[in-house]
Protein backbone atom coordinates (compact mmCIF):
# COMPACT_ATOMS: atom_id res chain seq x y z
CA UNK A 1 0.00 0.00 0.00
CA UNK A 2 1.39 3.28 -0.75
CA UNK A 3 -0.69 6.23 0.79
CA UNK A 4 0.79 8.87 2.93
CA UNK A 5 -2.41 10.58 3.48
CA UNK A 6 -2.02 11.27 6.76
CA UNK A 7 0.95 10.96 9.49
CA UNK A 8 0.43 7.80 10.48
CA UNK A 9 3.63 5.80 10.55
CA UNK A 10 3.55 3.59 7.18
CA UNK A 11 6.92 2.83 6.17
CA UNK A 12 7.09 2.00 2.76
CA UNK A 13 10.72 2.24 1.74
CA UNK A 14 10.77 -0.32 -0.81
CA UNK A 15 9.59 -0.51 -4.09
CA UNK A 16 6.32 -3.17 -4.62
CA UNK A 17 8.15 -4.60 -7.26
CA UNK A 18 11.99 -4.51 -8.47
CA UNK A 19 10.87 -6.00 -12.33
CA UNK A 20 8.18 -6.57 -14.30
CA UNK A 21 5.18 -3.92 -15.55
CA UNK A 22 4.32 -3.61 -11.92
CA UNK A 23 7.29 -1.66 -10.42
CA UNK A 24 6.15 1.63 -8.55
CA UNK A 25 7.79 4.51 -7.20
CA UNK A 26 9.49 3.75 -3.91
CA UNK A 27 8.50 6.39 -1.56
CA UNK A 28 9.63 7.69 2.10
CA UNK A 29 7.24 6.43 4.87
CA UNK A 30 4.24 8.63 4.83
CA UNK A 31 5.84 10.01 8.64
CA UNK A 32 8.53 11.39 6.92
CA UNK A 33 7.16 12.47 4.27
CA UNK A 34 4.67 14.63 6.66
CA UNK A 35 7.54 16.01 8.57
CA UNK A 36 9.41 16.93 5.80
CA UNK A 37 7.41 19.10 4.19
CA UNK A 38 5.75 20.18 7.92
CA UNK A 39 9.30 21.48 8.62
CA UNK A 40 9.34 23.59 5.14
CA UNK A 41 5.92 25.39 6.34
CA UNK A 42 7.44 25.77 10.10
CA UNK A 43 10.73 27.29 8.38
CA UNK A 44 8.56 29.58 6.48
CA UNK A 45 7.00 31.08 9.40
CA UNK A 46 9.41 31.24 11.34
CA UNK A 47 11.82 33.46 8.70
CA UNK A 48 8.23 35.35 8.09
CA UNK A 49 8.01 35.91 11.47
CA UNK A 50 11.64 37.72 12.40
CA UNK A 51 12.52 38.99 9.09
CA UNK A 52 8.65 41.19 8.95
CA UNK A 53 8.91 41.98 12.62
CA UNK A 54 10.12 45.40 11.39
CA UNK A 55 7.10 46.76 10.48
CA UNK A 56 6.09 47.12 13.96
CA UNK A 57 7.83 49.46 16.36
CA UNK A 58 10.45 48.12 18.51
CA UNK A 59 8.69 46.85 22.18
CA UNK A 60 5.33 46.88 20.64
CA UNK A 61 2.95 43.77 21.43
CA UNK A 62 2.55 42.47 18.01
CA UNK A 63 6.69 42.82 17.38
CA UNK A 64 7.28 40.72 20.93
CA UNK A 65 4.19 38.53 19.93
CA UNK A 66 6.19 37.60 16.51
CA UNK A 67 9.58 37.21 18.03
CA UNK A 68 8.02 34.87 20.40
CA UNK A 69 6.47 32.78 17.95
CA UNK A 70 9.80 32.66 15.71
CA UNK A 71 11.52 31.20 18.83
CA UNK A 72 8.64 28.32 19.98
CA UNK A 73 8.48 27.38 15.94
CA UNK A 74 12.29 27.25 15.87
CA UNK A 75 12.11 25.39 18.77
CA UNK A 76 9.10 22.54 17.40
CA UNK A 77 11.91 22.68 14.65
CA UNK A 78 14.40 21.60 16.84
CA UNK A 79 11.87 18.96 18.17
CA UNK A 80 11.20 17.75 14.89
CA UNK A 81 14.49 17.22 13.81
CA UNK A 82 15.18 14.12 16.13
CA UNK A 83 12.15 12.52 14.89
CA UNK A 84 13.31 12.60 11.84
CA UNK A 85 16.81 11.68 12.12
CA UNK A 86 15.35 8.91 14.53
CA UNK A 87 13.28 7.99 11.22
CA UNK A 88 16.38 7.97 8.61
CA UNK A 89 18.37 5.81 11.31
CA UNK A 90 15.95 2.99 10.98
CA UNK A 91 14.71 2.96 7.85
CA UNK A 92 17.06 3.87 5.06
CA UNK A 93 16.04 6.02 1.84
CA UNK A 94 14.43 4.94 -1.07
CA UNK A 95 16.53 4.08 -4.07
CA UNK A 96 15.54 7.11 -7.13
CA UNK A 97 14.24 5.54 -10.53
CA UNK A 98 16.87 5.44 -13.02
CA UNK A 99 19.77 5.85 -9.88
CA UNK A 100 21.94 9.16 -10.40
CA UNK A 101 25.79 8.86 -10.89
CA UNK A 102 27.62 8.61 -7.83
CA UNK A 103 29.03 12.10 -7.57
CA UNK A 104 25.23 13.77 -7.81
CA UNK A 105 24.85 11.14 -4.69
CA UNK A 106 27.31 12.35 -3.00
CA UNK A 107 26.38 16.17 -3.48
CA UNK A 108 22.43 15.22 -2.10
CA UNK A 109 23.85 13.47 0.65
CA UNK A 110 26.48 16.33 1.93
CA UNK A 111 23.67 18.78 1.17
CA UNK A 112 21.07 16.65 3.51
CA UNK A 113 23.98 16.39 6.75
CA UNK A 114 24.21 20.15 6.19
CA UNK A 115 20.60 20.46 6.38
CA UNK A 116 20.32 18.36 8.99
CA UNK A 117 22.95 20.20 10.89
CA UNK A 118 21.49 23.41 9.97
CA UNK A 119 18.04 22.66 11.73
CA UNK A 120 19.67 21.33 14.97
CA UNK A 121 22.58 23.77 14.96
CA UNK A 122 19.71 27.23 14.10
CA UNK A 123 17.16 26.43 17.17
CA UNK A 124 20.33 25.39 19.39
CA UNK A 125 21.88 28.92 18.44
CA UNK A 126 18.87 30.99 19.57
CA UNK A 127 18.46 28.99 22.77
CA UNK A 128 21.74 29.56 23.44
CA UNK A 129 21.46 33.65 22.59
CA UNK A 130 18.56 33.73 24.72
CA UNK A 131 19.83 32.30 27.81
CA UNK A 132 23.12 34.38 27.48
CA UNK A 133 21.15 37.46 27.04
CA UNK A 134 19.63 35.88 30.57
CA UNK A 135 15.76 36.13 28.75
CA UNK A 136 12.83 34.09 29.17
CA UNK A 137 12.55 30.94 26.59
CA UNK A 138 8.81 30.61 25.93
CA UNK A 139 7.40 27.90 24.60
CA UNK A 140 3.48 27.34 23.95
CA UNK A 141 2.98 28.26 28.04
CA UNK A 142 6.34 26.48 29.40
CA UNK A 143 9.31 27.84 29.90
CA UNK A 144 12.03 26.33 29.28
CA UNK A 145 15.61 26.31 30.99
CA UNK A 146 18.56 28.47 30.27
CA UNK A 147 21.17 26.67 28.79
CA UNK A 148 24.06 29.17 29.78
CA UNK A 149 24.44 31.69 32.42
CA UNK A 150 23.67 35.64 31.45
CA UNK A 151 26.87 36.80 29.39
CA UNK A 152 25.75 39.70 27.59
CA UNK A 153 29.05 39.82 25.19
CA UNK A 154 28.48 36.10 24.35
CA UNK A 155 24.39 36.59 23.62
CA UNK A 156 25.65 39.33 21.00
CA UNK A 157 28.73 36.85 19.45
CA UNK A 158 25.80 33.81 19.08
CA UNK A 159 23.59 35.88 17.86
CA UNK A 160 25.37 37.11 15.20
CA UNK A 161 26.73 33.21 14.33
CA UNK A 162 22.69 32.54 14.32
CA UNK A 163 22.15 35.35 12.22
CA UNK A 164 24.81 34.34 9.72
CA UNK A 165 23.59 30.89 9.53
CA UNK A 166 20.35 31.62 9.02
CA UNK A 167 21.49 33.59 6.19
CA UNK A 168 22.94 30.73 4.71
CA UNK A 169 20.19 28.77 5.53
CA UNK A 170 18.39 30.49 1.99
CA UNK A 171 20.65 29.51 -0.16
CA UNK A 172 21.13 25.47 0.83
CA UNK A 173 17.76 25.21 1.49
CA UNK A 174 17.61 27.41 -2.32
CA UNK A 175 20.26 24.83 -3.59
CA UNK A 176 18.26 21.81 -2.23
CA UNK A 177 14.98 22.60 -3.67
CA UNK A 178 16.27 23.51 -6.97
CA UNK A 179 18.60 20.20 -6.92
CA UNK A 180 14.84 18.31 -6.23
CA UNK A 181 13.30 20.21 -9.11
CA UNK A 182 16.02 19.94 -11.59
CA UNK A 183 15.61 16.52 -10.97
CA UNK A 184 11.92 15.99 -11.58
CA UNK A 185 11.49 18.46 -14.40
CA UNK A 186 15.03 17.54 -16.90
CA UNK A 187 15.86 14.43 -15.61
CA UNK A 188 13.06 13.51 -15.44
CA UNK A 189 13.70 10.46 -12.70
CA UNK A 190 11.70 9.82 -9.18
CA UNK A 191 13.75 11.67 -6.83
CA UNK A 192 10.84 14.45 -5.74
CA UNK A 193 7.62 11.67 -6.21
CA UNK A 194 9.28 9.79 -3.78
CA UNK A 195 9.10 12.79 -0.90
CA UNK A 196 5.59 13.96 -2.56
CA UNK A 197 2.27 13.53 -0.55
CA UNK A 198 0.73 12.19 -3.40
CA UNK A 199 1.38 9.00 -5.85
CA UNK A 200 3.31 9.61 -8.63
CA UNK A 201 3.80 7.04 -11.72
CA UNK A 202 7.10 8.55 -12.67
CA UNK A 203 9.29 6.13 -11.18
CA UNK A 204 7.41 3.42 -13.24
CA UNK A 205 7.15 5.46 -16.06
CA UNK A 206 10.81 6.48 -16.33
CA UNK A 207 11.63 2.61 -15.49
CA UNK A 208 9.74 1.30 -18.25
CA UNK A 209 11.18 3.98 -20.93
CA UNK A 210 14.58 2.54 -19.89
CA UNK A 211 13.87 -0.91 -20.88
C1 LIG B 1 15.21 26.79 12.36
C2 LIG B 1 15.12 27.68 13.27
C3 LIG B 1 15.50 29.14 13.18
C4 LIG B 1 15.84 29.92 12.10
C5 LIG B 1 15.93 29.51 10.64
C6 LIG B 1 16.10 31.25 12.61
C7 LIG B 1 16.47 32.34 11.83
C8 LIG B 1 16.72 33.60 12.31
C9 LIG B 1 17.14 34.72 11.51
C10 LIG B 1 17.32 34.69 9.98
C11 LIG B 1 17.31 35.78 12.34
C12 LIG B 1 17.85 37.17 11.97
C13 LIG B 1 16.80 38.09 11.45
C14 LIG B 1 17.40 39.45 11.13
O1 LIG B 1 17.74 40.17 12.06
O2 LIG B 1 17.55 39.75 9.97
C15 LIG B 1 17.02 35.34 13.68
C16 LIG B 1 17.07 36.13 14.80
C17 LIG B 1 16.90 35.67 16.08
N1 LIG B 1 16.53 34.40 16.45
FE1 LIG B 1 16.21 32.84 15.22
N2 LIG B 1 15.93 31.24 13.97
C18 LIG B 1 15.57 29.98 14.35
C19 LIG B 1 15.26 29.55 15.62
C20 LIG B 1 15.38 30.32 16.77
C21 LIG B 1 15.10 29.87 18.11
C22 LIG B 1 14.61 28.47 18.46
C23 LIG B 1 15.36 30.91 18.94
C24 LIG B 1 15.24 31.00 20.43
C25 LIG B 1 14.75 30.05 21.22
C26 LIG B 1 15.78 32.02 18.12
C27 LIG B 1 16.16 33.26 18.60
C28 LIG B 1 16.48 34.35 17.83
C29 LIG B 1 16.81 35.65 18.38
C30 LIG B 1 16.90 36.02 19.87
C31 LIG B 1 17.06 36.48 17.28
C32 LIG B 1 17.41 37.99 17.31
C33 LIG B 1 16.09 38.72 17.34
C34 LIG B 1 16.22 40.21 17.46
O3 LIG B 1 17.32 40.73 17.42
O4 LIG B 1 15.20 40.88 17.59
N3 LIG B 1 15.78 31.63 16.80
N4 LIG B 1 16.65 34.01 13.62
C1 LIG C 1 10.47 23.45 -1.93
C2 LIG C 1 11.26 22.96 -1.04
C3 LIG C 1 11.77 21.54 -0.98
C4 LIG C 1 11.76 20.54 -1.91
C5 LIG C 1 11.23 20.58 -3.34
C6 LIG C 1 12.39 19.39 -1.30
C7 LIG C 1 12.55 18.14 -1.88
C8 LIG C 1 13.18 17.06 -1.32
C9 LIG C 1 13.40 15.79 -1.96
C10 LIG C 1 12.97 15.44 -3.37
C11 LIG C 1 14.07 14.99 -1.12
C12 LIG C 1 14.59 13.56 -1.38
C13 LIG C 1 15.98 13.75 -1.92
C14 LIG C 1 16.81 12.50 -2.03
O1 LIG C 1 16.52 11.50 -1.37
O2 LIG C 1 17.80 12.53 -2.79
C15 LIG C 1 14.32 15.74 0.09
C16 LIG C 1 15.01 15.27 1.17
C17 LIG C 1 15.36 16.04 2.24
N1 LIG C 1 14.95 17.33 2.47
FE1 LIG C 1 13.86 18.51 1.23
N2 LIG C 1 12.79 19.71 -0.04
C18 LIG C 1 12.43 21.02 0.20
C19 LIG C 1 12.64 21.73 1.34
C20 LIG C 1 13.38 21.28 2.41
C21 LIG C 1 13.64 22.04 3.59
C22 LIG C 1 13.15 23.46 3.88
C23 LIG C 1 14.41 21.27 4.39
C24 LIG C 1 14.99 21.60 5.72
C25 LIG C 1 15.67 22.67 5.98
C26 LIG C 1 14.62 20.00 3.73
C27 LIG C 1 15.37 18.96 4.23
C28 LIG C 1 15.53 17.74 3.64
C29 LIG C 1 16.34 16.67 4.18
C30 LIG C 1 17.16 16.71 5.47
C31 LIG C 1 16.22 15.60 3.30
C32 LIG C 1 16.91 14.25 3.42
C33 LIG C 1 15.96 13.19 3.82
C34 LIG C 1 16.74 11.93 4.11
O3 LIG C 1 17.23 11.81 5.23
O4 LIG C 1 16.86 11.09 3.23
N3 LIG C 1 13.97 20.03 2.53
N4 LIG C 1 13.76 17.00 -0.06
Amino acid sequence: MHTSDNCQPTIQHEPRSTHGGNASTARYSALSICLHWLTLALLIAVYALIELRGIFPKGSGPREAMKTWHFMLGLTVFGLVFMRLALRLVFRAPPITPPPPAWQQFLATATHVALYAFLILMPLLGWLSLSADGKAIPFFGLQLPALIAPDKALAENVEEIHETIGTFGYYLVGLHAAAALFHHYFVRDDALARMLPWHSRRGRTTAQTQR
